[in-house]
């Protein structure tokens, strides 16, 4: 094939960037294309900063120019992370693409407070302004209808624009889609493999969420089929790891985030929360007792290169605000609920530094 222009753009329109789903060319990454007899040298701009994207982008390239155009012509081809503006523009994610920032709540373990972490953050960010959402993907044990009080509470049907979606139930302000709304209570349900993902990813695809600043889903524990379904088909922006200080606790959060960075996936990890990191008695505020550990999870962050988003000590008014169905964060004067204030905020910093990267 002859080695003009027309030829080269034809060959780089069938390398496709990853994030974006489009080819180079018709998504205009392609910069500073020079042919000159035997030599092409371009520049291309993708979505994903990390070395091994920008490699693998390089190879493609050279890959599909060589094979086309003989192994003797010399290639130089420069590729460069996009710009975060950019990345903006071009990031239109095709489900959800009024929410802003998709975030999981994941632990690894079962029971070290994901669930209470993800309502609280859900309420903390509602409470500073921002448009929220919750997605409880727990099919072992949902429990935000709990914890948001709405566990009578159905959605109902809502037409858009011509297509029946279903419509989140509403507390506190907070949309809410629970797995355990499409469920009888105390009917054991047991969701799997595809009818729990695809009951999953409607809840994402077929539901009206409308703009939200942030839809946080508090995934079941673990680190199985159903999480690797689930962050293939949604697109998330980033997922936050929730672990206590113990040992057995930190191995799973550790398999966590090491599911996110799988290159399947892919998934930037916000940061560590550590939940239930001390006990504090209400009659004694200034005690502090390390019972399952101290520091553990803030060291695995440290450890693994992770942001830190916070501690949460272990206060009977966090067990029993989730019970009653009122998130702590929502408590008047309370040192509890400043403490959370305070986690959610560096939870947004950790956001937005991610978005810049
Ligand atoms: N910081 C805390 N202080 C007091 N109680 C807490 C705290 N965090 C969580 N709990 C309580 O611990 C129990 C487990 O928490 P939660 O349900 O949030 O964990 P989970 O990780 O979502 O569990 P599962 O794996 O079953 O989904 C709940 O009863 C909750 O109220
Ligand atoms: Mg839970």
């Amino acid at each position: 094939m002859e080695l003009v222009r027309e030829n080269v753009l034809d060959v780089l329109g069938a390398v496709m960037e990853p994030d974006l789903k489009k080819d180079i060319v018709s998504a205009n990454l392609v910069e500073e294309l020079k042919i000159e007899e035997n030599a092409i040298s371009l520049r291309v701009m993708v979505s994903n900063p990390a070395m091994h994207a920008r490699r693998r982008m390089q190879e493609a390239i050279e890959f599909n120019l060589k094979n086309k155009f003989g192994k003797e012509i010399s290639i130089n081809c420069e590729v460069a992370a996009m710009p975060a503006e950019a990345k903006e523009a071009h990031v239109q994610r095709k489900v959800l693409p009024e929410v802003k920032h998709v975030v999981a709540v994941a632990s690894g373990k079962g029971g070290v407070g994901k669930s209470t972490v993800t309502a609280n953050l859900a309420g903390g960010l509602a409470k500073a302004g921002y448009r929220v959402g919750v997605v409880d993907a727990d099919i072992y044990g949902p429990s935000m209808p709990t914890m948001f009080d709405v566990v009578d509470e159905k959605p109902t049907m809502l037409d858009v624009e011509g297509t029946p979606k279903i419509n989140p139930v509403v507390s506190y302000g907070i949309k809410i889609l629970s797995i355990g709304f499409f469920t009888e209570q105390d009917n054991a349900v047991v969701w799997r493999g595809p009818m729990a993902s695809k009951a999953l990813t409607q809840m994402f695809t077929d539901a009206y969420w409308g703009k939200l600043d942030y839809l946080l889903i508090d995934l079941p524990p673990g680190t199985g089929d159903i999480h690797l379904s689930l962050v293939q088909d949604v697109p998330l922006d980033g997922a936050v790891v929730v672990s206590t200080p113990q040992e057995v606790a930190l191995a799973d959060a550790r398999k966590g985030v090491n599911m996110f960075r799988l290159e399947s996936i892919n998934v930037p990890v916000i940061g560590i929360i550590e939940n239930m990191a001390w006990f504090t008695p209400e009659e004694l505020p200034d005690n502090k007792y390390y019972i399952f550990g101290r520091d553990g999870a803030k060291n695995l962050a440290a450890g693994m290169n992770v942001p830190f988003i916070g501690q949460l000590p272990l206060i009977q008014g966090i067990r029993e605000a989730g019970d009653v169905g009122r998130p702590a964060v929502f408590q008047e004067n309370s040192p509890i609920a400043d403490a959370l204030d305070e986690l959610v905020r560096t939870f947004v910093k950790e956001v937005d530094l991610l978005k810049s990267k």
